[in-house]
């Protein structure tokens, strides 16, 4: 049974073979059955795009919650993951603690999904990547900045779809905030100058959600690393993206984010195309 946990979980060939179906037409691989689209955190682009996907493949998505489930205190995550695959061709989960995702992907004999852990975000990767194709013709040789908490989820599914697919990305932070896990290839660097050249300049949230009694240090901490007019004109040619929400004013300025250079709205879109193209590669796979 193969999962979607994590992009590290993907050959090269996988990954482009996904990218290629997010931009085919949809087949009917959840005909007659669920998905399962469980969240313990909030969502507007994940949810949505999920709903949609399932829907244009057929399927039928059914939004779970933790009160509704009650993992690990109304039955166990072993029990979950076997009853929701008598219903559903996947499962598919936003969970705090990656571990769960595992656990589920360990008990059920259907494909499960990450749509965003504590350490992971393989969808959004999946849309960042089409974009990134879509707005400079290819993948390989494409420069990356992604500037600001390169600690996190987002960061950290970049990074391994850039190293996959041969992007030239740039984790520009500060000390504290760079990828403990970086993928070989991909640079690293306290130094705003490293936006130079760069073909996209991506950032992300300062404070990621479950991360709020650590706000005004990380606030304070990254504050230099705002994506702003000054750090956009280092890199003339670029586009800029991020993978919202955004905080205008914290990571981005309105002037970039609704500025003419930012394609955050055809990144948005592509979460459909894209998780529907991983569920299409995950579902006519086994
Ligand atoms: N980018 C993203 O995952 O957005 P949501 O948290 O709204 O799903
Ligand atoms: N790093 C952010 C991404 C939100 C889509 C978070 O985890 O809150």
């Amino acid at each position: 049974m193969t999962h979607l946990l994590s992009l590290a979980d993907l050959s090269p060939g996988d990954l482009d073979a996904i990218l290629a179906l997010a931009e085919d037409a949809p087949a009917p691989v959840l005909a007659g059955k669920g998905a399962a689209l469980y969240f313990e955190k909030p969502s507007a682009r994940t949810r949505n795009s999920m709903e949609l996907a399932v829907h244009q493949l057929g399927g039928h998505p059914v939004y779970l919650t933790p009160g509704e489930l009650g993992i690990g205190t109304r039955e166990s995550v072993e029990d979950i993951a076997r009853t929701l695959a008598c219903f559903h061709g996947v499962i598919c989960a936003r969970v705090f603690d990656h571990g769960l995702l595992e656990a589920l992907a360990a008990a059920s004999p259907v494909p499960v999904v990450n749509m965003l852990s504590g350490s992971d975000h393989p969808l959004q990767a999946l849309a960042d990547l089409l974009t990134i194709r879509q707005l400079c013709g290819g993948i390989e040789g494409v420069k990356v900045a992604y500037v600001g908490d390169g600690d996190n989820n987002v960061a950290r599914s970049l990074a391994q779809g850039c190293a996959m697919l041969g992007a030239a990305l740039t984790i520009v932070a500060p000390e504290g905030y760079q990828l403990s896990d970086a993928p070989a290839g991909v640079a690293q660097t306290a130094d705003l100058a490293a936006v130079e050249g760069a073909d996209i300049v991506y950032t992300d949230v300062w404070v990621s959600m479950g991360q709020d009694s650590e706000a005004e240090r990380r606030n304070a901490d990254l504050h230099a690393y705002q994506v702003n007019d000054a750090l956009m004109a280092r890199a003339p040619q670029a586009h800029f993206l991020h993978c919202l929400p955004a905080r205008r004013g914290e990571e981005v300025t309105a002037s970039v984010i609704d500025g003419p250079r930012s394609a955050v709205w055809r990144q948005a879109e592509n979460r459909m195309h894209s998780a529907r193209g991983a569920l299409m590669w995950l579902l006519q796979k086994d």
